[in-house]
């Protein structure tokens, strides 16, 4: 199955407040349709930065802005959309396959991505034509 833009979405997350702040509890599976094999995150971005010109073959996502704002730009290869993050109990959830970039990062954001896979460079599509490749033959 072709995967699309559609099927992106935010996902409001638990959030545990008090006077002392606030807290975010995560559970693959439970939370996000995927276990979770692997975070890791961005910080000391420069703002107004990008990051993040690829797609993934099987891997699946959950990018959430810890902390600043920043844009996700999703494509499907015939569709885009863009959501823009700025609160950290909400997680844009991105399934195999979307192209996804990462733009206008506020000075000081923090992005946490919880991913399905663990690191494997050969899982990435980095080149757009072969994006798109793969894209038209499924
Ligand atoms: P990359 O995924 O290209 O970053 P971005 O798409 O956000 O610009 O990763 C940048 C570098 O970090 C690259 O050399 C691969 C390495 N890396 C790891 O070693 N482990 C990881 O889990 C990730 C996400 C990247």
């Amino acid at each position: 199955m072709k995967s699309t833009v559609h099927e992106c979405k935010l996902i409001e997350l638990p959030r545990i407040y008090d006077r002392r702040g606030s807290l975010t509890p995560i559970y693959g599976g439970e939370h996000i349709p995927f276990d979770i094999v692997r975070t890791y995150y961005l910080y000391d971005v420069p703002g107004g930065e990008s990051r993040g010109g690829h797609a993934h073959r099987e891997l699946q996502q959950l990018i959430v802005s810890v902390m600043g704002a920043f844009d996700v730009e999703l494509d499907d290869g015939q569709e885009k959309r863009t959501f823009r993050l700025d609160r950290a109990y909400y997680g844009l959830y991105v399934p195999r396959q979307i192209w996804r970039e990462l733009l206008n990062f506020s000075s000081g954001a923090n992005c946490l991505v919880l991913a399905s896979l663990p690191y494997d460079e050969s899982e990435y599509l980095r080149d757009y034509d072969e994006f798109m490749e793969i894209k038209r033959q499924k």
